[in-house]
């Protein structure tokens, strides 16, 4: 059934909050065969239809995709260039004194055997990366994981623990400004199938998927939010309405909780795909780690 903007505002509306909704312009229909705009025609936001874009702003738009810095306030978007004004450089420091401590079986820390953390610049962009090894992408994540189990020979770090985190903004802001360029093929090519499976389905109590907010909604308002086109290259990011920094993967559980439906673990194989997925959805937009977002 083709969902008509009238009643994605009416629902939204109901349940949700109000976007903002000029009249019944019939929205494209949902379903996983469809490709998602970002890839197909451009969508011209009225928000940002001004004759003469921002020059600042070229670095994140790349063809038909925004980062969502484009959709921030520019208060927000100072924030986030400012790296005394930006909290998420305070998990960057965190990071660096975490990744000269020794902990584990081995004596070991991650300097040990990579050196200073300027030896990561530019790995992250090609994350998630398949490992022939565990037979399965890895995230950069689930790589460290792996290097404190395996090679350091100490415990894991949780999903969304400070160390973690830390970790992760640090290795991912040895890329800052690279653009994302994750392998797509091999085995690869199933995993971004997944999750784009998974992007177009409907779900929850609203019957919505990913798709009828932010392909159909970029530059509109949902309560207090401007939705963008969901691009993943800011994270880790700091959310002002979290006061914290937190994974993609808590910001896709937050959204499937805006859609009323159940959630996946964080870490599981599901919110990897949709990873996958939005990674390459926006292949070439470059890594704003540590982002700030509303
Ligand atoms: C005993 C040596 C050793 C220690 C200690 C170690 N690593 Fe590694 N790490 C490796 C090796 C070897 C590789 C490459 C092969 C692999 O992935 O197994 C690697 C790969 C990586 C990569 C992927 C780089 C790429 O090219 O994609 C990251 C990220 C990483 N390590 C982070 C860490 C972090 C963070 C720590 C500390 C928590 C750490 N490593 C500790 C040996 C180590
Ligand atoms: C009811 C509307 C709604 C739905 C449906 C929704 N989201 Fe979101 N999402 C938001 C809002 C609001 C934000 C914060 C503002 C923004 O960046 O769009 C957001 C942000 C995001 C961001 C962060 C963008 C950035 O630059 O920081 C990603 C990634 C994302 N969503 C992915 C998804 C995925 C994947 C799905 C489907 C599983 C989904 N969203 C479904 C409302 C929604």
């Amino acid at each position: 059934m083709p969902m008509s903007r009238g009643v994605l505002c009416a629902l939204a509306g109901f349940v949700l909050a109000v976007f903002s909704c000029p009249g019944p312009v019939v929205a494209g229909e949902s379903g996983v065969a469809s490709p998602s705009p970002v890839d197909a025609a451009p969508h011209i936001d009225a928000a940002l239809a001004a004759p003469r874009i921002d020059a600042a702003l070229a670095p994140y738009i790349v063809g038909a995709k925004r980062s969502g810095y484009v959709y921030a306030l520019p208060e927000t978007r100072a924030m986030q260039d400012d790296e005394i004004m930006n909290p998420g450089f305070a998990w960057v420091e965190r990071g660096r004194g975490l990744w000269t401590e020794v902990e584990g079986a081995n004596g070991k820390s991650c300097a040990s055997c990579h050196g200073p953390v300027e030896s990561m610049a530019g790995k992250a962009v090609s994350y998630p990366k398949w490992k022939a090894s565990m037979n399965r992408p890895v995230t950069v994540e689930r790589q460290i994981n792996f290097c404190r189990v395996a090679a350091m020979k100490a415990e894991p770090w949780e999903h969304e623990s400070p160390q973690l985190l830390a970790m992760t903004t640090l290795i991912k802001q040895q890329s800052r400004g690279l653009p994302m360029s994750m392998a797509d093929d091999g085995p690869m090519r199933e995993w971004i199938d997944r999750g784009k499976a998974l992007y177009f389905a409907r779900r929850g109590q609203l019957d919505m998927s990913c798709k009828h907010c932010h392909d159909d909604h970029p530059g509109e308002k949902l309560r207090a939010e401007t939705l963008s086109q969901a691009h993943v290259n800011g994270f880790p990011t700091y959310r002002l309405g979290w006061q914290g920094l937190g994974s993609l993967h808590r910001r896709l559980e937050t959204c499937y909780e805006q859609m009323r439906a159940e959630t996946y673990p964080l870490g599981s194989d599901e919110y990897v795909a949709l990873e996958i997925f939005l990674t390459d959805r926006g292949r070439g937009l470059p890594i704003e780690t540590p982002s700030v977002r509303r």
